[in-house]
């Protein structure tokens, strides 16, 4: 395909606008429709980035021509639009966390699967040369244990459909999602969950549904094991993120989103490639104009997974047991 890739969105929110700042300024895109339920959303969208304006999916889905839609909608507004993008053979892009519901996922991925259409979710941090570069090294290593912890206040403040959790699914859900992703990503599946949580801090807070502290352990197919904590508790800033693996050899490497040490420091050597990585925005439409899927690091069944862990999670919590997380192929 030498034609721009002709892109349309459904949600034109804030990561919406991150998405289209980035492909307005890729020569092989053309933005040309842009769809929300909120229009005076969508007219600013428009605005700024130019397109059609519609309120309605569908509508847009009949009367754009469309290669490639983004899906950037909050987790509960996941449902049968992904699933008619697929059937009329568009490619999809779906921001993380994938779903609310395990069920919803897997009529989704049915869909992508019949259609072949070319997925990719909106885990950005597996192209990173960091994350590669630490990928890599672990391969042939054993892992004994991984801690991981995502510390932070509450994005969009109080009234937003985050705080809700029949609505984002919670801290682990909705934004550790990215670390049990990078988690994934390098050290495997994760089998068996068990979490535990509590609202203790934020009960001042108002229309806070969700727990303001999480903590799950991760039993890893590899056989290690691992725990994760999160907290929505620092409205006042000073949160932070890091996720440790203690390795074979006896050392420990710390992962940041963008930065690796090892402990002690002359333990090993990890070498991070220089030069910049393609964007996810540039692997997903260099896989649609290319059709080279290797582009792209996390594609539909991949993010499922990821979903799947979290949503397993969630559900030891209400059960008050370990839960196996859901096979999806
Ligand atoms: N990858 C990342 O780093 C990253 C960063 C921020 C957000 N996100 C994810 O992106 C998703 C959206 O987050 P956001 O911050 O953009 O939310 P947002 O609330 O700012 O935007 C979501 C938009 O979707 C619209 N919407 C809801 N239902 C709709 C429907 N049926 N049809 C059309 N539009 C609909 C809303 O009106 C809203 O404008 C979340 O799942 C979030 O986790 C990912």
């Amino acid at each position: 395909m030498s034609q721009p890739v002709k892109v349309g969105f459904v949600g034109t929110g804030g990561i919406a606008n991150g998405h289209l700042r980035n492909l307005a300024e890729m020569k092989n895109v053309h933005i040309a429709a842009l769809c929300d339920v909120d229009e005076a959303r969508v007219n600013a969208a428009v605005e700024t980035y130019g397109g059609q304006p519609y309120t309605d999916y569908r509508e847009m889905f009949d009367g754009a021509d469309l290669d490639a839609v983004y899906f950037c909608l909050p987790p509960f507004a996941h449902s049968d639009a992904e699933i008619v993008a697929a059937e009329r053979g568009l490619h999809l892009f779906v921001q993380k966390p994938v779903v609310l519901e395990l069920e919803t996922g897997i009529r989704i991925l049915e869909a992508v699967k019949q259609s072949g259409v070319i997925s990719c979710v909106g885990y950005q941090g597996r192209y990173m040369n960091v994350a590669n570069a630490v990928r890599e090294f672990l391969a042939d290593k054993a892992i004994g244990m991984i801690a991981s912890h995502r510390w932070g206040g509450v994005p969009g403040g109080p009234s937003h459909w985050w705080c809700v959790m029949e609505k984002s699914g919670g801290m682990l859900h909705e934004q550790a999602t990215h670390q049990l992703d990078m988690i994934r990503y390098i050290a495997g599946e994760i089998v068996e969950v068990y979490k535990i949580d509590a609202m203790k801090v934020n009960v001042d807070q108002e229309n806070h549904t969700i727990p303001d502290a999480e903590v799950v352990t991760l039993q890893f197919e590899s056989g290690t094991v691992g725990y994760i904590s999160t907290s929505s508790a620092l409205v006042n800033g000073g949160g932070g993120t890091r996720t440790d693996f203690i390795v074979e050899g006896h050392y420990t490497l710390q992962l940041a989103w963008g930065d690796v040490r090892i402990l002690p420091e002359d333990a090993a050597t990890i070498e991070i490639p220089d030069g910049e990585p393609l964007s996810i925005d540039e692997a997903f439409i260099g896989a649609i104009q290319t059709g080279d899927r290797s582009l792209i690091r996390s594609s539909y069944a991949d993010g499922l997974k990821s979903a799947a862990v979290s949503i397993a999670a969630n559900q030891s919590s209400r059960e008050h047991r370990p839960v196996r997380v859901p096979l999806i192929s």
